[in-house]
């Protein structure tokens, strides 16, 4: 490791690293950390990197958090690495993975979408990518987001 610690190591828990610079909070709010949340989180923001010039780093302490849940993130940051932490050893490294789905943590923009009414349905939305960016569409009224950061809702 050639860059300098900017964050100290920790010795249990999950590490999002390659975070593209600026979109630490976005995660912690995919993640549902917040005010109020009481994970021990180590967070920072426009640190130098090698590769991608700056990013940001966020390390949750404690908590093993799910695949699952951390392939949202690629929604935002799809150059994220996962480092799963035990004992101070890195147990295991991978790349979130975009998914196809995603539910739960987008809203839709249309207003008259049914998601927006006041049915219980559980907001869905399938992704791709296109051009090398990520485009979201609502499985219901087929709303496409392209500024997919100003919809992301804490889940
Ligand atoms: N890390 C940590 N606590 C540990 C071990 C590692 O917080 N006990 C963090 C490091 O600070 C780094 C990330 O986990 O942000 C990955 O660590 P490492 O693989 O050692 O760093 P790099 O080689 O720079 O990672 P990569 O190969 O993913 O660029
Ligand atoms: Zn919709």
């Amino acid at each position: 490791m050639t860059e300098q610690l900017a964050v100290s190591k920790i010795k249990e828990g999950t590490v999002i690293d390659h975070i593209n610079a600026g979109k630490a909070l976005l995660v912690l709010k995919i993640l549902g950390i917040s005010a109020g949340s009481k994970e021990r989180v180590l967070m920072a923001m426009n640190v130098p990197s090698r590769k991608m010039g700056r990013k940001d780093i966020v390390k949750v302490e404690g908590k093993f958090i799910g695949e699952e849940e951390l392939n949202r993130i690629a929604l935002i940051a799809p150059k994220a690495t996962i480092n799963l932490i035990k004992d101070y050893e890195i147990y295991k490294k991978f790349r979130v993975v975009l998914p196809e789905t995603v539910e739960g943590v987008l809203t839709c923009p249309n207003r008259h979408c049914i998601t927006n009414s006041r049915e219980p349905i559980v907001r869905r939305f399938n992704v791709s990518m296109v051009d090398d960016s990520v485009v979201v569409k609502c499985h219901y009224c087929g709303r496409k987001i392209t500024e997919v950061d100003k919809y992301i809702v804490s889940t």
